[in-house]
């Protein structure tokens, strides 16, 4: 994209809105052709809003926060349009270092392998105070003083001896813990929790998410959740987003999106959590067939073969995103029947 920063023009977007998505697309060129990891994607976040994006793998919920971050590896990948509106600026038209002060300073991110994101020779007390130095300006001192108020806020015990530790001498849960003390150790407007808590053990994987709850309801940080585990949306979701095939499929209140689902996928999506409001195990493995090539997308509808609900016209024509109820969007020509049949 063209990286015009000076001069943009007044963005219009309501004013507890934290993160306005708006048509984003991201494409990775590869030898098998273009891949649309992210097709014309909208969706936003509100002050103390937690956001849930679920799909099967590969669906392209991580390459949305990715972009959103400014974190696709280009090339291959590129954002080829749109807008990620954040704090009154597009966040796609910022200069490199504009775009690195927002990235941890105002915007979170927490991945699945903590393992990767924290340095293995440094210890926790002086990662985390390094990132309140860069981030908040913050002598060493002060920093490290804060590092460890951190550590107690996010539940380590003994949280003045494990600011000598390294990040190998700590449990897989402990790791992720840290992870949230770093990044909401600046404040952020925003936090992307992508497949945080999938690497641990179920009882730690709903021990992390309350914890990502509560640090975040606290500040009225806006939440992103990217998960597989269904049974987790239900309980903490405000919104939850469907994406397939790199596209929103559906997108409405936790309570509706389960109760009231539109779309045929989402429909799949529940049928492996048979008591979604008190599992917290969900698995994406139940729908029949395995999703489509992107880089080779059917001209219709990209669920349609493996649709127990397709009619002629799925396979030629693609459906848009439809009103199926109040802030209720769903994109399938048989919504109606779909949200019928349940
Ligand atoms: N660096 C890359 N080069 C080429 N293709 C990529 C790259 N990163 C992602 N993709 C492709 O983009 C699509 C979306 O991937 P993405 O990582 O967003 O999926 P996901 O929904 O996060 O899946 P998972 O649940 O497995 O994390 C996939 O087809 C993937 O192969
Ligand atoms: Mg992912």
């Amino acid at each position: 994209m063209t990286q015009t920063t000076h001069q943009q023009e007044k963005l219009d977007v309501a004013s507890d809105t934290v993160l306005d998505v708006r048509n984003l697309s991201t494409q990775f060129r590869t030898q098998a052709g273009v891949i649309k990891a992210v097709d014309n994607v909208s969706f936003n976040v509100k002050e103390g809003e937690v956001l849930a994006i679920v799909g099967e793998s590969g669906c392209g919920k991580s390459v949305s926060a990715l972009s959103v971050m400014r974190l696709v590896p280009t090339p291959p990948g590129e954002i080829t349009d749109g807008q990620v509106l954040f704090g009154g600026q597009d966040l796609l038209q910022l200069r490199n270092e504009e775009m690195r002060e927002v990235r941890g300073g105002q915007i979170g991110m927490i991945f699945q392998e903590p393992m990767t994101s924290l340095n293995p020779v440094m210890t926790i007390g002086a990662q985390i105070a390094e990132s309140l130095m860069i981030h908040k300006g913050m002598s060493k001192e002060a920093a490290l003083d804060r590092a460890e108020e951190l550590l107690i806020s996010v539940g380590v015990s003994d949280a003045r001896l494990k600011m000598d530790d390294y990040p190998h001498q700590m449990s897989g849960g402990q790791r992720q813990r840290v992870m949230i003390a770093i990044a909401m150790s600046c404040e952020p407007k925003l936090l992307i929790a992508d497949e945080a808590t999938t690497a641990l053990d179920v009882t730690v994987q709903a021990q992390i998410l309350e914890l990502l709850i509560n640090v975040t309801q606290e500040s009225r940080t806006a939440l992103i959740i990217i998960t597989h585990n269904l049974g987790i949306v239900a309980r903490y979701a405000n919104r939850v987003n469907v994406m397939y095939a790199g596209k929103l499929r559906e997108s409405g209140s936790a309570i509706d999106v389960y109760k009231k689902s539109a779309h045929p996928y989402t429909v799949g999506l529940l049928g492996s959590v048979p008591n979604l409001m008190a599992s917290t195990e969900g698995k994406l493995d139940s729908i029949e067939g395995e999703i489509p090539d992107l880089s080779n997308l059917p001209s219709g509808c990209a669920f349609e073969p493996r649709c127990t609900f397709a009619q002629d016209r799925c396979r030629t024509e693609d459906p848009s995103l439809q009103a199926v109820g109040a802030e209720h969007i769903a994109a399938c020509w048989e919504a109606e029947k779909v949200q019928g049949s349940k």
